[in-house]
């Protein structure tokens, strides 16, 4: 009785996540800011723009600038990150993705993809997993970033899936609150997710039968 599985893309599917962090780290390097992985964990999951301001109040810098300047900041940063992107081929799935997925959709059930990235396409294209979701839910049209509920209940929507009977994977803080805030079984892949239901370290050890096995416990506490 899972109706639905929905997945983050960025550091989940693939790495893109640390080219974000690249990206990021060069426009915060030109403004005399500095980054550091750590703080791009509160990036994670975190719209453009919301990401920038974030990285601007870091350096004390959030009144300096124009709506327009953001603009302009935000897109010379998606132009770096677009570069790494050409780099992107199907080899760059992460490990024990593709495996999780046939099992999943082995058993009827849908898959869906919850990622605030307006680059989600171009990335799932490159990777060559465009057919291979049932519904992706759009950013263009979601108006809060993770950990607002908006991008997961939009995709279990997509599927007409129950969030109560579905599965969120995610690699981010946010992103786990997200799941949380959608009444969904929330799966985090990373070290520090205190508030996923089940946790794994990486991707390679996502397996089905053991998200099963957590999903099962979880719904009889
Ligand atoms: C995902 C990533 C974030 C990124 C956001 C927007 O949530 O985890 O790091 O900032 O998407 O991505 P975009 O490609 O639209 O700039
Ligand atoms: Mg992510």
């Amino acid at each position: 009785n899972i109706d639905a599985v929905v997945f983050d893309l960025d550091g989940v599917i693939t790495d893109t996540a640390h080219y974000h962090f690249l990206a990021w780290r060069q426009l915060a390097e030109e403004l005399g800011i500095v980054i550091d992985e750590v703080f791009n964990e509160r990036l994670k999951g975190v719209s453009r723009m919301d990401s920038l301001e974030l990285i601007l109040q870091e350096g004390n810098q959030q009144h300096n600038f124009s709506l327009a300047q953001k603009e302009e900041m935000a897109a010379k940063k998606n132009l770096h990150y677009c570069e790494f992107l050409k780099e992107l081929t199907p080899d760059d799935v992460l490990p024990g993705i593709l495996n999780l997925i046939a099992d999943i959709k082995s058993e009827g059930i849908s898959i869906g993809l919850a990622s605030v990235s307006k680059n989600a396409n171009t990335v799932l294209e490159a990777l060559e997993l465009q057919k291979v979701f049932d519904f992706c839910a759009d950013a263009a049209k979601i108006s809060k970033s993770k950990p607002d509920p908006e991008i997961f209940l939009t995709a279990c929507n997509g599927l007409g899936a129950l969030p109560q009977r579905s599965i969120g994977i995610e690699d981010a803080a946010a992103g786990i609150e997200a799941i949380k805030a959608s009444e969904m079984f929330a799966v985090g892949v990373g070290s520090s997710l205190h508030k996923a239901d089940y946790q794994v370290e990486n991707t390679d050890q996502l397996c089905w039968d053991k998200i099963k096995e957590a999903h099962k416990n979880w719904i009889s506490i």
